[in-house]
């Protein structure tokens, strides 16, 4: 009899606690469009799967009448569970407790599912909706930032990191998800600022609202600091799940492999007209990409930001892969600062993980100008390299047309380490293009003189042979085969072992 007042006690203690700050701020929450916490977890895991860990954790601060207010959970849920019948780990801050704000005590709870995850090679996966450091608390939550952002560099590039912003996010909470691999925000519900327009007016006399400061749109398009921009929550927590399937839960293993029912040796007949001739119309390179991945189905990174370079996930014959491509659709698919960085990082995350890298590459060069020349274009511009270079995952690279000057060297040539170096007959491997190598070289001749030449250089240059006789081609190839040839390439070398030399680490430009 005893045990079942006991068992009742705990189950009523149980139930309060999954109220976390009470019926009231959920109702506020569930007002403002807004999911809880938990409806959170429950839509992102496979149904059933969350286990909750620290449940009846409370703070231990007494500052500003704290003690006479304790909320179980003290406004974290956290635990593990499953997506798509694998194990993954997740946190979620609870806006009805204290605002979802950090204190030294549910700093621990989070740490201590980061640390589970590292130790179990498992993805960690962060939904914040939080008011920042709580301030009752003083340093002892500044220190609590501090042990979180330092699980979040240790876990870097052994499990992989998941942030989601579903609602505000200010001050240093930036900082987690920026150490984290992919941030997700919500248009609207989400933001995101160091400094929010209060500070910003006081300091600046800037005037701004926050979604312009840091709302989903501007953190999708004009910073890059988040990856996937979503309609809703749901989508959010939805684009989650699939961002996962693509990835393995750590840094040892190879992302799952789907089974396929598209033909390995589809041919795309329409691919053959894809690129125009003239190099100077543009099209759209997903028009490429997609015919020739699995199912057609393409799942794009960062899609609004620094177009003139697409990265994203697909599979190949089943198999993960990471899509690295210039854009000629966007500014001739030139590249720039931001381009740089957003194709770099995608580079390291791939190669992080043991997904294969596939680039497309159709890139006049470099942006000039003093704009580019003065915010660091080398150094940013330096990273693709590196970052190609020091990856040992397998490497396959398709020019489809233009590969000129030091942008050729960059996007994964033969030279800086490229496994299979594909081309189109379309393809111009020089220099820089005709016209301007006449301009340069004939800067004083007649015009009759310049067309000559102009008709030599393309003859000379503006093709694939001279690489090919190099052997910085390894196959030219015609467009329809691109399905083929790319899974043939990805096949052989699907048991690359090759390792760089023994460091503490590099020192990628940054
Ligand atoms: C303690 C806080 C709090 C905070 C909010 N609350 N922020 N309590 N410390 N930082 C409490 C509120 O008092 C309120 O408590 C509850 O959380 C919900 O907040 P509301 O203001 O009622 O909600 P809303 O109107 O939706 O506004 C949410 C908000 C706003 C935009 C987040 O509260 C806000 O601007 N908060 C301050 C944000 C901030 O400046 N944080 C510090 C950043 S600096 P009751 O009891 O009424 O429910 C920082 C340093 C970290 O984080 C450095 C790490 C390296």
């Amino acid at each position: 009899m005893m045990e079942q007042q006991l068992y009742k006690k705990f189950e009523e203690l149980d139930k309060a606690a999954e109220l976390g700050g009470g019926t009231n701020k959920i109702q506020k929450i569930h007002d403002a469009g807004r999911m809880t916490a938990r409806e959170r977890i429950d839509m992102l895991l496979d149904k059933g799967t969350f286990v909750e860990l620290d449940k009846f954790v409370t703070h231990r601060c007494s500052n500003f009448g704290m003690d006479k207010t304790k909320i179980a959970g003290d406004g974290i849920v956290s635990g593990y569970g499953k997506i798509d019948g694998r194990q993954i780990f997740v946190y979620a801050y609870d806006f009805t407790a204290y605002g979802g704000t950090l204190s030294k005590t549910n700093a621990a709870k989070i740490v201590k599912v980061q640390n589970l995850a590292l130790k179990n090679g498992a993805p960690v996966i962060a939904l914040n909706d939080s008011g920042g450091a709580r301030i009752q608390e003083g340093v002892d939550s500044l220190a609590g930032y501090a042990s979180i952002f330092y699980q979040n560099t240790m876990a870097s590039g052994v499990i992989p990191q998941i942030s989601a912003i579903l609602g505000p996010c200010a001050g240093g909470a930036c900082y987690s998800p920026a150490l984290t691999d992919f941030i997700f925000m919500v248009k609207e519900k989400s933001h995101m600022f160091v400094t929010g327009p209060e500070v910003v007016k006081t300091v600046t006399h800037e005037e701004v609202d926050k979604e312009e400061l840091g709302g989903a749109y501007t953190h999708s398009s004009k910073s890059g600091v988040a990856h996937f921009l979503g309609n809703t929550e749901e989508e959010t927590l939805m684009s989650i799940r699939e961002l996962l399937s693509f990835l393995p839960s750590n840094n040892m293993e190879d992302a799952p492999i789907k089974q396929i029912t598209d033909d390995i040796n589809r041919e795309v007949e329409a691919l053959n007209e894809a690129v125009p001739a003239d190099p100077n119309i543009p099209y759209d390179i997903k028009d490429i990409i997609e015919p020739v991945v699995d199912d057609q189905y393409f799942f794009e990174v960062m899609p609004h930001f620094a177009k003139n370079i697409v990265v994203g996930f697909a599979r190949m014959a089943g198999h993960s892969v990471g899509i690295v491509a210039n854009q000629p659709a966007y500014l001739a698919g030139v590249l720039d600062i931001d381009a740089s960085d957003k194709a770099a990082r995608f580079i390291r995350f791939c190669d992080c993980f043991n997904i294969p890298l596939v680039t497309f590459e159709d890139v006049p060069g470099f942006l000039p100008g003093s704009g580019q020349e003065h915010a660091g274009i080398i150094r940013h511009g330096a990273k693709i390299v590196y970052a190609y270079a020091e990856a040992t995952v397998p490497k396959v690279t398709l020019i489809t047309r233009k590969a000129y000057g030091g942008a050729y060297i960059v996007m994964s040539s033969k030279e800086t380490g490229g496994d299979i170096n594909l081309a189109y007959p379309t393809a111009e491997i020089a220099v820089m293009g005709a016209e301007g190598a006449v301009n340069i070289l004939y800067r004083k001749s007649d015009e009759e003189t310049r067309q000559r030449a102009m008709e030599e250089y393309k003859e000379k240059f503006s093709n694939p042979y001279r690489a090919a006789e190099a052997g910085y081609i390894d196959e030219i190839i015609l467009p329809k085969q691109t399905r083929r040839k790319l899974i043939q390439a990805l096949d052989m070398a699907k048991n690359k072992s090759h390792s760089n030399p023994p460091k503490k680490h590099g020192n990628i430009p940054l």
